[in-house]
Formats: structure tokens, sequence, C-alpha cells
């Protein structure tokens, strides 16, 4: 075929299109006929064009590039902690796909709401897929997976009107101390990292490794960004770029990218023996805590370098799909129940979403042979088996030539459990301490836009709600509750006084509020 053919407009049935500007009509002036094949194709093709948008993070940007380990982790050959491949050489690269993004709102919002920001990253390995699914923030709102659904409604438009409302948010939150932490991240400058590149990100889970011998350490992940540095915005800075532009940060990363300046993180480690730690004042498994730095530090593993964008946003950034029980051989799950809880949601969310085969697509394929006796479902178009393998057998035990199971690389992690079936909290909750002590490590500036962006939020919602929030944020620092009691007080009088006078700048402040993307 030479290149003219191949550039003549087809359908999906190979037909060349003639005619691709007049549907066929009896008459130059119509009725049309039910025959035309190829404007139906064409227009129901079109009609099926979306698909459901992510319930959460709908709104992302992605990139490929690779990920290079340093084969060590602090003085150590990594080997002593994990089995896994991907870390053990030095120099060696695997390749990945990264997709960052916000969360509250849909796939066509602005990037510059106050918001956590997705950093998701698949590394296609030797062994399979793994994904590590994280926020730029190293902290939760929650660490009960059973919230999760009431938290996210809470944070998304009201459902009669679909009008944000932070009264909604913040009633959830004045109700939910362990998300205190959170809160004092995201109403701070952090809330608005200045775009994709500059941020940091985390695995925020407690996940384990698992050596050759099957022993286990509990472990954190944390991205750290190199060269590009790391810089996040002010409300006005932020409300600024918004006036002119939705997609900053998506831009941002695809003309860095293809102007060669490509965005480079490390990959760290905290690591913590498998116990529960009983001399700590908050549980190695709750997603609300930092480990502190002094105790466990941040010790590196290797570099990732974002190198080529996607040819096409909806193959590979669209139809991408990450979870959290995506792990290989030598990572493991936590007893972290938030994690726990997390892992079951991605691919049963993928599933509906995308689509049964989601696994087969490009984008979500790991790189190495796939051999299942997974088949049919809608939407399949290959049949994963082994080369050589029997195509009538798709069962496992088989004498006739199917497949065989995988022999075994390491020692399985076998931790025992002796405890009663509950449901309960778990003992040290310890919700403020750490959202004082993160409240008094901010900069100075970095204080006061949080204590600026809550008295605004927090100036439209009920004074039993205030009320809560403020008693929150004395416990975790008193200075703290004192200047937003203090702020709002302020706050309340300048906006009874302009409604008195019926000025538009007390809506106007009403309207600012309500715009806080959660
Ligand atoms: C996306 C559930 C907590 C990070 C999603 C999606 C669901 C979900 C259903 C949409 C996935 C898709 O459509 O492909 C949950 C549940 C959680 C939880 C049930 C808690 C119980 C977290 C936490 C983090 C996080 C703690 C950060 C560490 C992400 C990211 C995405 C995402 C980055 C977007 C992935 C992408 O780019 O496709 N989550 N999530 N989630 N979640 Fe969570």
């Amino acid at each position: 075929m030479d290149k003219d053919d191949q550039q003549e407009l087809t359908n999906r049935q190979g037909h060349p299109i003639t005619d691709n500007q007049n549907i066929r009509t009896v008459g130059r002036r119509g009725p049309s006929t039910l025959e035309n094949y190829d404007y139906l194709e064409k227009i129901t093709h079109f009609d099926r064009e979306r698909i459901p948008e992510r319930v959460v993070h709908a709104r992302g940007a992605g990139a490929h590039g690779v990920f290079e380990a340093y084969g060590t982790v602090g003085n150590e050959p990594i080997s002593k902690y994990t089995r896994a491949k991907l870390f053990q050489d030095t120099g060696k690269q695997t390749p990945v796909f990264v997709r960052f993004s916000t969360v509250v709102h849909g796939n066509a919002s602005p990037e510059t709401e106050r918001d956590p920001r997705g950093f998701a990253v698949k590394f296609y390995t030797e062994d399979g897929n793994w994904d590590l699914v994280g926020n730029n923030l190293k902290v939760f709102f929650i660490r009960d997976p059973l919230k999760f659904p009431d938290m996210v409604h809470s944070f998304k438009p009201d459902p009669v009107n679909n009008i944000s409302n932070p009264e909604r948010m913040f009633d959830f939150l004045s109700l939910t101390p362990e998300a205190t932490h959170m809160v004092t991240f995201v109403f701070s400058p952090w809330g608005i990292p200045a775009n994709y590149r500059q941020m940091q990100g985390s695995g925020v889970n407690t996940y384990k490794w698992v050596n050759q011998a099957g022993e286990a350490v509990l472990v954190k992940y944390h991205w750290q960004p190199l060269k590009q540095g790391l810089r996040n915005l002010t409300a006005k800075e932020a409300s600024e770029i918004q006036a002119h532009n939705y997609s900053h940060a998506t831009q941002d990363l695809y003309e860095a990218i293809k102007r060669g300046d490509y965005p480079e993180w490390e990959l760290c480690v905290q690591i913590m023996s498998d116990d529960e730690h009983p001399e700590l004042d908050f549980d190695p498994l709750d997603p609300t805590k930092l480990w502190p730095e002094e105790l466990f530090p941040f010790l590196p593993v290797g570099k990732m370098t974002l190198n080529r964008n996607p040819e096409n946003y909806f193959n590979e950034v669209e139809q991408a799909a990450f979870g959290t029980g995506v792990l290989v051989d030598g990572l493991d799950f936590s007893d972290d129940k938030l994690l726990q809880g997390r892992t079951f949601s991605y691919s049963d969310t993928q599933r509906y979403r995308v689509g049964t085969n989601y696994l087969q697509l490009p984008i979500n394929a790991p790189k190495k042979h796939v051999a299942t006796n997974q088949r049919g479902g809608q939407m399949e178009f290959r049949v994963d088996r082994a080369p050589g393998q029997n195509p009538s057998v798709d069962y496992e035990p088989s004498s006739l030539g199917g497949l065989k199971e995988a022999t075994q690389s390491g020692n399985d992690h076998e931790p025992e459990y002796h405890a009663k079936l509950v449901r309960q909290k778990i003992d040290r909750t310890n919700d403020f301490k750490q959202a004082g002590e993160t409240y008094r490590a901010f900069e100075d500036w970095e204080r006061d836009e949080l204590i600026q962006n809550l008295v605004g939020t927090l100036s439209v919602c009920k004074e039993d709600i205030r009320e809560r929030m403020i008693g929150y944020f004395t416990e975790a620092d008193s200075d703290y509750g004192r200047r937003v009691r203090e702020g709002l007080k302020d706050e309340l009088a300048k906006r009874a006084g302009q409604a008195h006078t019926g000025t538009a700048e007390a809506d106007r402040a009403v309207d600012d509020a309500k715009g806080m993307g959660g």
C-alpha cells in the first residue's frame, strides 16, 4: 500500500469513504434513508465517545518515563529488605506511566482548586505491573474506608443544585476529628501546588517489603521533586491563574516535556520494623499520621524521569487504571484498614468505568507476557495464551497442555493473627498532636494563608460547625484556634456591617468562600 492510500479515509470495516460531507437522501432535499451505514457508524460511535469519568480524581494529566534504581537503601543493599526485582541492581531501568490529578471536581474543572493532588505511578516491571497510587500530601482525612463515600459526597457539589457548598464539607469534617491534620495541610498553600511538576508525592498508606527469607518490614513511600523544585500557591495567585487558564498544570507538564525539560523525582522510603510500636504515640498503620523523619529518615532508592508525552489523551490518560492491589513479588500490603478498603475499590470501579477487559488495553497491560485462563467478556480482543498452550485448555490443572502454576521466588511472608473480630477504632487515635506540629512547622506566610483560607470558608458555615472546628484547631495548638476564632469574629463583623449597608462586597465574599474546592 503506498503512502497516499494510507491517508485515505475509511470506516472501521475498512470501506473507503468517498463522501464525508453528505448523507444519502431521496432527492437533494431529503428525507434520508435508514441504510446510511457510514453515517450511522460515525454518529453512533460519537454518541459513545465518553466513558464515565472517575468518581474521584476525574481531572488529570499523564506522562511516560523511566525509573532508575539505586540498588541500595541507605548504606545497605536493598535485598536485605525487599526482593522486588525492580529495585535490586544499580542503574536498572523500568518504564513508568504517571497520572497526576485533582480530586473532587469533574474532568473539565480548573486545576487551581484547593484539593489534594493525585500522584499515581504505574511501573511496568519484569515481574508484571506495580502501581503506587499516592497523593501529593503525606496524610489523609480518614483512617477507615467505610467513611470514604460520605467524605467524598460532602466535598462534592450539593446533590440538589450541583453547587459547591463548604458548609456541607465542614459539617462532615467537624464531626471527623481525625481529619484535622489533613485539613491543616489542605487549607495552607500545600493545598494548591503550583503545578504537577513542582510537587511531592506520597503513598500515604503503610505497605510492607518482603525479603528472600519471607521477613517483612513496614514501609512508606515518598517522591521528592529534584531539579524543578517544590512550589505552592497562595489563594490569590491561584485565582489569578484560574481567571485565564483552567488547564495550567496539564499545559505546564506537557510543554516542559515537549521542550526537553524533563521533571525528575527521587523515590525515598521510610522503614519501620513490622510490629505495633507501643513506644510511639500514634499507630504506624494510621494514614492520618506522619512518621517523624528524625526517627525514620527518608532513604533514597531510585529516581524517576518523565520524558514522553502521551500521543492520545483518551487512550493513555483517561483509560489508565491504577490500583493499590497491583503489587509485585517482594512488596506486600500492611494491615492499614484504609489501604485494604482502597484495594477492593479501584479494580471494582475500573471494571465499571473502563470495562471487564480493561487490563488488555495497552496502557494497562504489563510489558511482560500474560497467560491466563480468563476468557471472553465485553471487548476482549485477544486471548491471553502462552505460546505452545493447547488452545482448548482454558482451565488448570490439566494434563492436556494447559498453563502451569509459576514457581515461587522466595519464602512467603506469613504473619499470624490472634484477635477478636470487632468493629472498633484503633487505640492510639491522637487526632490533634501532629496537626499542631504541622501548624508550628509552617513558615509565617503559610500560617497566615492557612488562617485566612479557613476563616474565608468557615465564615459561610453555621455557628456550631465553626465552633467544633475551632475546638479541634485549639486542641492542635492554642494559637491556631485563637487565630481562627479572632479571624472569624472580624470577618463576621465585617460581613454584618456590609450586609447592613447592602454592599456588593458582602455578596462577593460569600461567593469567594463558596468557590472552595475542598
Ligand atoms: C482514584 C477510591 C483513598 C489516591 C480513586 C478512584 C476510586 C478511589 C474509586 C477512581 C479510580 C478509577 O476510576 O480508576 C478510594 C477509596 C479510598 C481512597 C475507597 C479510601 C478508602 C485514597 C488515598 C489516596 C488516593 C488515601 C492517596 C494516597 C488516588 C489517586 C487516584 C484515585 C491518585 C487517581 C488514580 C488515577 O490517576 O487514575 N480512588 N481512594 N485515594 N485515588 Fe483513591
